[in-house]
């Protein structure tokens, strides 16, 4: 059985207070670990304050984002370690926004994914199609490659502990989500290529998350597939009320 893995993107949003007064808010409600992984990921700004806040409580605190060098001259990156010495646990990878907007590739996503485990983060690895890639019936093919390329060279003993996250692009932020169906046929998919790759106690290990709309609404219809164990959640992560609601209704 995987256990469930919630997180929460808050991408570029919130203050410091607002952050703050978030965390105050849920990190006593926050259902056991032994049941659901609930991650905030904030931005580098907030990380050591909210991580301090969260030290005794079952809320994790994740990064969006890290460069893959320990250390030296990358004017305003943050590395690996730095993460690591805040109490940061999660960072999130290859996201597609980063993709797009700031030249993420799968081969600087690999070599993330490999800087995360070399220092104790555990990497949630993005990966999806665009609205035409899907159109035109590359959608497997697509995030098939994205998985491999961003995955390769790991041992059966990390890849294992990789969060995928599935996100087709046209359902973030659009309040258009992917049918549970379709989502799960990929994620299906996705652990079809982890167990060529690896083996197939890997791929049943790995966990997938979707992402593209989901609230505590939809969150339900998700969860009930077989292939999906959890969700990474941009806008209705950013109240606490809503983040809670999520991980109730996985627990
Ligand atoms: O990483 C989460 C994300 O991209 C989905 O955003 O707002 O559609 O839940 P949203």
């Amino acid at each position: 059985m995987r256990k469930p893995i919630i997180a929460a993107n808050w991408k570029m949003h919130k203050t410091l207070a607002e952050a703050i007064s978030f965390v105050d808010q849920v990190k006593n409600s926050i259902p056991s670990p032994e049941k659901v992984d609930s991650v905030v990921c904030a931005p580098f700004l907030f990380l050591e304050r909210l991580s301090n806040l969260t030290k005794d409580t079952n809320l994790k605190i994740g990064a969006q984002n890290m460069h893959f060098e320990q250390k030296g001259a990358f004017t305003g990156e943050i590395s690996p370690i730095q993460l690591r010495d805040i109490g940061v646990d999660y960072v999130i990878i290859g996201h597609s926004e980063r993709r797009e907007m700031f030249a993420e590739t799968d081969e600087t996503v690999n070599k993330k994914v490999h800087a995360a485990f070399a220092h104790g983060l555990t990497p949630i690895v993005c990966v999806g199609e665009t609205l035409e890639q899907r159109e035109a019936g590359s959608t497997n093919a697509v995030v098939g490659a994205q998985v491999e390329k961003g995955l390769a060279g790991l041992s059966n003993e990390l890849a294992k502990q990789v969060v995928i996250a599935y996100e087709p692009i046209w359902a973030i932020g659009t309040g258009k989500s992917s049918d549970a169906t379709d989502a799960d046929e990929v994620c299906g998919y996705i652990r079809e290529v982890i167990g060529k790759l690896f083996d197939n106690e890997v791929a049943e290990s790995v966990r997938i998350q979707y992402g593209g709309s989901v609230k505590p609404d939809n969150i339900g219809e998700f969860m009930a597939r077989p292939n999906i164990d959890g969700a990474l959640v941009g806008g209705a992560s950013l109240e606490p009320d809503s983040f809670l609601q999520l991980l109730e209704a996985v627990k």
